[in-house]
């Protein structure tokens, strides 16, 4: 069934998990998130990003999902990712998305308090929930120097003052994690994210979690993260499945011989992450 972000981070912050957010474009990636929910036994965050709708179309996308949703046990969220315009954020809460994400991360933070308020106004009076995001996460394609980092990361004092003022059901934090392929190893501030964690009883987003070892994940859950935002990592392998059945079969002509085995790439890749996300055998 499909359910509110709010009510599986509930379950998963009494019992000390996190829940994967796993970003869907297409029919395949639906199907390769619910397929591994379902052989996991693992409650599923399912989420488009404004890009993800402009390609698939919002009706396409809600219709895939709720379809999803509503021939499983496993409980499912239908979430906006990185919903920036107010708009937007809207229609997808008229399509029939359980909760959304208001990413006023680029605005000073009276303005970004402001913005998420109103939105957690009008979400929870429909019954739908809110993620918003403190401090900047960026991409690994943005070069910065180690104190422009800095900067940019979530301040423990912000982060209780914003859930106290906005009523946010969850709260993205940036602690070293970014968006894509990191060249290196990701540097994750977990001193940070432990003063986060003491100051605000609100559950943890982690964005940019493809590529952060499963150890490191790990101990983010353990400080608190609750809510493990994954693309790339399913991109990576979806694609690379893709090119190497093109590459085995020059002649082949039937999508389904090239899409099949991307999907299946994509659920195992799924089911992993839910297994170190410790969201696996919840249900
Ligand atoms: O946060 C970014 C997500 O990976 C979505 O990416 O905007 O290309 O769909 P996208
Ligand atoms: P990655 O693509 O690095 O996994 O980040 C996903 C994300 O944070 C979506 O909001
Ligand atoms: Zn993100
Ligand atoms: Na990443």
């Amino acid at each position: 069934p499909l359910v509110t972000l709010a009510e599986v981070l509930q379950e998963a912050d009494a019992k000390g998990y996190a829940v994967g957010a796993f970003n869907c474009n297409n029919m395949e990636i639906v199907q390769a998130i619910i397929g591994a929910a379902e052989a996991e036994g693992a409650p599923v965050i399912i989420q488009a990003s404004q890009g993800a709708i402009k390609y698939a179309g919002l009706q396409y996308i809600t219709s895939l999902v709720r379809t999803a949703a509503a021939g499983t046990r496993v409980p499912v969220v239908l979430h906006l990712d990185h919903g920036t315009d107010f708009e937007q954020v809207l229609r997808c809460l008229r399509a029939g998305f359980t909760s959304v994400m208001i990413d006023g991360s680029k605005y000073p933070l009276e303005e970004n308090i402001a913005l998420t308020r109103q939105v957690v106004e009008i979400a929870h009076a429909i019954g739908a929930s809110v993620e918003g995001e403190l401090g900047r996460i960026g991409g690994t394609e943005d070069h910065v120097s180690v104190s422009e980092r800095e900067a940019t990361m979530t301040v423990p004092e912000e982060a209780a003052r914003f859930v106290a003022e906005t009523g946010v059901d969850a709260l993205a934090v940036a602690i070293g994690t970014a968006h894509g392929r990191y060249k290196g190893k990701p540097q994750l501030d977990f001193e940070r994210l432990a003063a986060i964690d003491g100051l605000i009883n609100t559950p943890i987003v982690l964005h940019g979690s493809s590529g952060v070892p499963d150890e490191d994940i790990r101990r983010a859950v353990a400080l608190g993260v609750r809510k493990i935002n994954i693309d790339t990592d399913i991109r990576i392998v979806f694609v690379e499945a893709m090119r190497r059945a093109l590459a085995d079969n020059p002649e082949e002509i039937d999508p389904r011989k090239v899409l099949g085995p991307a999907r299946d790439a994509a659920t195992s890749v799924i089911r992993h992450k839910m297994r170190v996300f410790g969201s696996a055998g919840r249900l």
